[in-house]
């Protein structure tokens, strides 16, 4: 239960860090907890779901709506990326949003995109997302602790629709906020099972379609993970994506879901987690089952 709810009249959007922290100050007190939701906007129900969990039990909700340039390996993926300001920001209004935080890429890099913080993620930095997107995960780190450090929270709200990106931060968090909790909400899908993703208004509605084939892979290989070696399970998976119109496909792992280290087969007491990054029209989806 929501104790202290501040009441915003409406929600209030900031672009600069002054004004974000000044009013931040204002409400701040002991027993005011802050939740905050930082996404790249094109906003759809799976970024809903995390201003929803923190509505729950915050009495302020702080989005963030910045495309970041410096977590972007492929410079047309940036250019391509979907802008919707206006629908966003109607979506966190009617959702009830206190505060949104829209920043210019100066306001958050103010020594400019070359002087980046370098963050110690061990191997994760270079498996699986790090592998095919090098350097996407410095910059999701660069802009996440500089977005933390502005806005204090005391709980970040992520999706485990990228699981990898949850561990990362959950590895630059335990050193530099160790204070900060995090929450991992889980994927929302479109009824055919197609992850939300704001890439997937760059789809056809034919590869939109197609694309729910991904999720039917993930619940094949989850449904016979006992049954058949992983190593057929990924290439049945493989087989089916290439078959449904996918071009391309980065890589269908089954890991650890502590570690992300990739397995052969089944390990006693070790929770899984079944990763795929595939392409379709060009445009690379990603998506994911944890098997208990
Ligand atoms: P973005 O892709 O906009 O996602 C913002 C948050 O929404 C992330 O935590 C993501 O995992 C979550 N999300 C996206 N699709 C979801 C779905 N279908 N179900 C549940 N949650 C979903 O991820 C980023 O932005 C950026 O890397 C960011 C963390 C903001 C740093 O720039």
């Amino acid at each position: 239960m929501v104790l202290n709810a501040v009441k915003f009249p409406a929600m209030i959007l900031f672009k600069t860090i002054t004004s974000l922290q000044k009013e931040l100050e204002k409400l701040r007190s002991p027993n005011l907890k802050i939740g905050f939701v930082p996404t790249m906007g094109a906003l759809h129900a799976g970024h809903l779901s995390l201003i929803k969990e923190s509505k729950k039990n915050f009495d302020v909700t702080v989005c963030s709506i910045f495309i970041n340039p410096t977590q972007f390996n492929d410079k047309k993926d940036f250019e391509k990326y979907p802008v919707t300001i206006e629908n966003d920001i109607y979506l966190l209004e009617t959702n009830k949003t206190d505060i949104l935080f829209l920043p210019s890429v100066d306001e958050i890099y103010k020594d400019g995109l070359k002087q980046l913080q370098h963050f110690n993620l061990g191997y994760l930095e270079n498996i699986l997302e790090g592998k095919y997107r090098p350097g996407h995960f410095q910059g999701v780190c660069n802009v996440i602790y500089r977005l933390l450090n502005f806005i204090q929270p005391n709980t970040i709200f992520l999706g485990r629709k990228d699981y990898q990106q949850y561990l990362v931060l959950k590895t630059m968090m335990r050193q530099f906020f160790p204070g900060v909790n995090i929450l991992a909400v889980d994927i929302q899908r479109e009824e055919s099972g197609l992850a939300m993703s704001s890439r997937n208004m760059r789809l056809s509605e034919d590869a939109r379609i197609k694309g729910a084939c991904i999720y039917q892979s993930l619940q094949f290989t989850q449904q016979n993970i006992s049954a058949v070696s992983f190593d057929k399970l990924k290439a049945q998976a493989t087989e089916t994506l290439l078959q449904n119109g996918f071009d391309k496909i980065d890589y269908i792992e089954i890991c650890d879901a502590e570690t992300l280290l990739s397995l052969k087969s089944i390990e006693k007491n070790k929770k899984l987690i079944v990763l795929v990054a595939a392409f379709i029209e060009g445009v690379r989806l990603i998506d994911n089952v944890l098997i208990n």
